[in-house]
């Protein structure tokens, strides 16, 4: 049977995280702007290894609980290793997130880069928001796509060579028509919660600009380096006709098709460890506090 695709992505997933968010910033948003003091039990939707979970816990006040969920069954089992030693209270389901059926006892719904995925992102919203108690919170951590995509610079190089950022709009936009999966849904979850009731919504963005260049530390350079590679920059376009065919069927004119295999292939040339390069993922943070909910 063929692998599922995510628990092949461990690598990548243990890789990235890191170029998102500095760690004062998640501090920042967990006492100054969530302002969680009392234990509280939170859920994260799609959890793969655990990543936020690993990352909040230590940052919520003691005896708060950690609830995994997420259909990788070795991503689910790399969150039972890594929780293992640790302190906290967590538990990990392995299953569908649009089978599960939970009850409404959360205090918060978590999800980090998961909602892309989904077809029918409005309809995990509300299962999230079904699962919320009454003053709880639902936050989630999206990508914007074109915002990040518009968020390089590499010296030496206009940006209109290595990023098309009107192809990627249409590219972007058409997946979206045709799947419903949508990178650009960061910026789309403010409206969405609002129409599912979700009151007093906020919307922030990542804080981390990732920063290469020759004059850092050689470790450091070679951790970020490898991390950037792991994130897709770079990445050399595969065979020429089958990637012009792929985003021809995307939608994309065959024109744009070229020049998008053409910035791609140069930004593969042009980018190594030497490079001097900035990058922003420019993540969205969308929160709400759940007023609906028939339990208090
Ligand atoms: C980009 S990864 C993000 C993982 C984790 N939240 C993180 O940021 O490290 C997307 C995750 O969503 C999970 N996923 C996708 N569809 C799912 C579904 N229908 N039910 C449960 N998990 C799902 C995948 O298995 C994968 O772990």
């Amino acid at each position: 049977m063929e692998e599922y695709y995510w628990d092949t992505k461990l690598e990548y997933l243990k890789r990235t995280r890191d170029l998102y968010y500095n760690d004062d910033y998640l501090e920042f948003l967990v006492k100054y702007v969530w302002k969680l003091s009392k234990p509280i039990h939170i859920i994260d939707f799609g959890c793969g290894f655990g990543y936020l979970g690993l990352k909040l816990l230590p940052l919520l006040p003691t005896g708060s609980k950690y609830t995994g969920v997420d259909k990788g069954q070795q991503l689910i089992n790399k969150g039972i290793e890594l929780f293992q030693n640790l302190k906290y209270e967590a538990e990990f389901f392995e299953t569908d997130a649009n089978e599960i059926e939970l009850e409404c006892k959360y205090d918060i719904a978590v999800c980090h880069a998961f909602l892309l995925h989904m077809s029918d992102p409005k309809r995990m919203l509300q299962k999230m928001i079904s699962s919320i108690v009454n003053n709880g919170k639902i936050i989630c951590f999206e990508p914007h796509w074109i915002s990040n995509m518009s968020s390089y610079c590499i010296d030496g190089y206009d940006q209109t060579h290595i990023m098309k950022l009107g192809i990627l709009q249409n590219l972007f936009e058409n997946d979206e028509k045709k799947n419903g999966k949508d990178g650009n849904i960061g910026a789309k979850i403010p409206l969405y919660l609002a129409e599912l009731g979700v009151k007093n919504i906020e919307c922030r963005i990542s804080d981390k600009v990732n920063f290469l260049n020759p004059y850092m530390d050689q470790i450091d350079k070679q951790k970020l380096y490898f991390s950037l590679k792991e994130e897709g920059l770079g990445e050399k376009p595969s065979n020429k006709e089958a990637f012009i065919e792929g985003l021809k069927n995307s939608g994309v004119t065959l024109e744009d098709a070229q020049a998008q295999y053409e910035a791609e292939l140069l930004f593969s040339k042009v980018f190594n460890i030497d490079s001097s390069l900035v990058y922003a993922p420019s993540m969205k943070i969308t929160f709400g506090e759940i007023k609906n909910c028939n339990q208090s």
